[in-house]
């Protein structure tokens, strides 16, 4: 059986969501936000703030910052941020392998930390603390955020904050509780969604870096994901590797309207109303997803280059038809993770795990896990698991942070 991607000779999913910086794109928008992180350390600001709806490639803007950082620079890594300031203090001292008891007060953390740095500052390092999805953070953390970025010795900053998060961050860097912090703030960029010139070309730029050169993209596809996706790089990588899937389904190399009309409908980025005139195709792309889901199973388990996975395992799950997602188990790489009511970013908060925490998947949507934990069931970003299937090595906790 013929999997998609030998059928459009790639080397691998042009249009996975794991942020690789492989596969970074430099738009123009992208590269002014890596100038702003760049100038950062090179400078003696306190902060660098990153802002951008989700799916505009804040994370993976770090990603490829963090890749070609200069030695002497050490840095934690931050997500889901719903922290005070303790359970912050904490988690930045974890990241860079200091463990206190769970005790102690908030005063030991932050001698603490301050210890770490004038430490860090004699071996001649900068330290960078990086928060991502900093929207997360109470307002009381943020004010604690403030007073830690004003240590200093000799005049020199001991660490530099960089903050990502979607524009309720800047709202919330506005309001008047923070005025003091906002004008600390000098570095401030924005991420957008790219326009019509510039998707085309990152499209094309994917296509190559999987190692494509027999697919063509008529015009009026090229439209249609404009139009379906306003340029958000999230959007175009599901409804491109949607429309790749409907392509190939028809045994074709060409990605037309109408592979981009049933992929954006799968999807429900089409609107309901008058929808009626591709139902064949749904159904066809519906049993299509059925089918090849354990192959693609194969490659986002594959996805992760620190995972080896063993290769008897690996074909093992391509070849088996009953194969279930339900049976995987995972690992949280992420220091904390939210875990939510439903798959969504503005659902409720029902409890949070940490890294290292053993998990049961029980259901695959989109970007999201729902997973059990004991009594506990919820949801999660996959993006912050590992996912297992037995075979899977469990990396090393201190290599985790320097690759995210
Ligand atoms: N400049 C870029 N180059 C390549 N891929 C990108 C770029 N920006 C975003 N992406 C892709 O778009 C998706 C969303 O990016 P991500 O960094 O997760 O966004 P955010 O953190 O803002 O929600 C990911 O699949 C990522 O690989
Ligand atoms: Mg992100």
């Amino acid at each position: 059986m013929m999997d998609f991607l030998e059928f459009f000779n790639l080397k691998e999913n042009p249009f996975k969501l794991t942020p690789d910086v492989d596969f970074f794109y430099m738009s123009s928008v992208h590269q002014e936000a890596l100038a702003s992180l760049e100038y950062l350390l090179n400078s003696e600001e306190g902060f660098a703030v990153i802002i951008g709806e989700p799916g505009t490639g804040k994370t993976i803007t770090i990603r490829k910052f963090l890749s070609q950082i200069p030695e002497n620079v050490e840095y934690a890594y931050i997500l889901f941020p719903n922290l005070s300031p303790e359970e912050l203090f904490m988690a930045i001292l974890e990241d860079f392998g200091i463990h206190l008891s769970d005790k102690v007060s908030k005063n030991k953390l932050f001698s603490t930390l301050r210890d770490f740095l004038i430490q860090k500052r004699k071996e001649g390092k900068k330290v960078l603390v990086i928060i991502d999805e900093a929207q997360n953070l109470p307002v009381e953390t943020l004010e604690e955020l403030r007073i830690l970025s004003n240590l200093e010795t000799d005049k020199e900053k001991l660490l530099q904050i960089i903050l990502l998060g979607q524009p309720e961050l800047e709202e919330k860097l506005n309001s008047s509780e923070l005025r003091q912090l906002r004008q600390r703030i000098s570095i401030l960029t924005r991420l957008s969604n790219l326009d019509y010139r510039e998707m085309v070309d990152y499209i094309n730029y994917r296509l190559s870096k999987a190692g494509n050169s027999t697919i063509r993209i008529t015009e009026k596809a090229y439209k249609a994901i404009y139009k379906y996706t306003q340029g958000n790089l999230r959007l175009i990588n599901l409804l491109m590797e949607r429309a790749l899937m409907s392509a190939f389904v028809e045994n074709k190399h060409q990605i037309d309207k109408e592979n981009i009309e049933s992929a954006a409908e799968s999807l429900a980025l089409r609107k309901e109303t008058g929808n009626k005139k591709y139902p064949v195709l749904i159904g066809i792309f519906a049993l299509v997803v059925f089918i090849f889901a354990g192959g693609f199973a194969y490659f986002y388990l594959n996805e992760e280059k620190e995972v080896s996975y063993k290769k008897e395992n690996t074909e093992k799950i391509n070849n088996s038809k009953t194969y279930t997602i339900s049976k995987k188990n995972g690992i949280v790489i992420a220091n904390i993770l939210n875990v939510r009511e439903n798959p969504s970013i503005n659902s409720k908060i029902i409890n949070k795990l940490r890294k290292g925490d053993k998990i049961e998947i029980v259901e695959e949507a989109g970007d999201w896990l729902k997973i059990q934990k004991g009594t506990l069931q919820g949801w999660v970003k996959k993006e912050f698991v590992k996912i297992n299937n037995g075979a899977a090595k469990e990396t090393n906790k201190s290599d985790n942070r320097k690759e995210l």
